[in-house]
């Protein structure tokens, strides 16, 4: 039996149907879905590297720091934030999902794709019912025109011009980014420069227009102590963190206990092209 998907061929943008565990467009082009259960829709010649985004060990660390509960407050803010509370049971993309925790958590017909093969295998392994996507997020995306109802980005690169074509006129961009002072007490440790964040918001509404306009900013901040474990997986997982030189990376990783601050901003966008509503 075929059934008809939302999904586009990487190769020639015609719509995928899914027959057993292939995916096939009327040209021929053909994906399997893997024995984790996800597509794999990257074109060789769409990455820059063999292993292009995340790797294991920043998965792996930022699936142990999720699970640790340290960010649960933020996965409820996430969970209960307006836009998505209203969205819940309709169609969602999470672009840049890494291991998949927030698209878990949440309902309705889930897509989450990301370039990390790792972080998508990862994401199949314990999310079952979610469609589990590789693809490159900064290149044309593999989904139909006007085919979801919300688009979730989390601390993921975002590519505004195809998040406006493949979101429905009515729908939604969320995107969650770091608020004033997030991680402060790590990053001025860690990094030459711990700017205080303030800004961050406002450039991600920016460099979203002139494809969408900001309809909502929520916002969220709490204190977390983190113990020596927490600590060494939010370093390694946060990729701001890259750079920094072992010497403070050691000095870090020797503390017990960390007081951290947790910022969070979501902002929820809509596509400026929306008809305007009737009056
Ligand atoms: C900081 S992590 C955030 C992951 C997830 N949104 C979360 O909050 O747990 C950024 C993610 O973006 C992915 N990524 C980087 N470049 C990408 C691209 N061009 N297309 C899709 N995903 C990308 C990485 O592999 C990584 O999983
Ligand atoms: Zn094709």
């Amino acid at each position: 039996m075929k059934t008809e998907t939302i999904l586009t061929c990487p190769a020639c943008d015609s719509l995928l149907e899914l027959s057993g565990q292939t995916c096939r467009c009327a040209k021929g082009h053909s994906f399997d879905r893997s024995k984790e259960g996800y597509i794999n829709l990257l074109l060789s010649h769409q990455r820059r590297s063999s292993h292009p985004g995340d790797d294991a060990k920043m998965i792996q660390a930022r699936r142990r720091f999720f699970d640790s509960g340290a960010f649960d407050p933020l996965t409820n803010f996430i969970l209960h934030s307006s836009c998505i509370a209203q969205h819940s049971s309709l169609s969602i993309l999470d672009c840049g999902c890494g291991e998949g925790h927030f698209l878990g958590a949440l309902s309705g017909t889930r897509f989450g794709m990301d370039i990390s093969k790792e972080a998508i295998r990862c994401a199949a392994k314990r999310y079952k019912d979610v469609n589990w996507i590789v693809a490159n997020g900064m290149r044309k995306l593999p989904f139909a025109d006007q085919s979801l109802d919300v688009i979730l980005s989390v601390l993921a690169p975002r590519n505004p011009e195809e998040f406006s074509r493949i979101l429905k006129p009515d729908g939604a961009l969320i995107l969650g980014v770091p608020g004033p002072n997030h991680l402060i007490e790590l990053r001025s440790q860690l990094a030459t420069h711990a700017g205080d964040f303030e800004e961050k918001a406002d450039e991600a509404a920016v460099k979203c227009a002139p494809h969408f306009s900001e309809i909502h900013r929520e916002i969220l901040s709490y204190q977390q102590t983190l113990n020596a474990a927490q600590i060494a997986d939010l370093v390694q997982m946060t990729p701001i963190f890259w750079n920094s030189s072992s010497e403070a990376k050691a000095r870090v990783q020797e503390l017990n206990e960390l007081n951290i601050t947790v910022s969070f901003v979501l902002l929820t966008l809509q596509r400026s092209d929306r008809a305007p509503p009737d009056l």
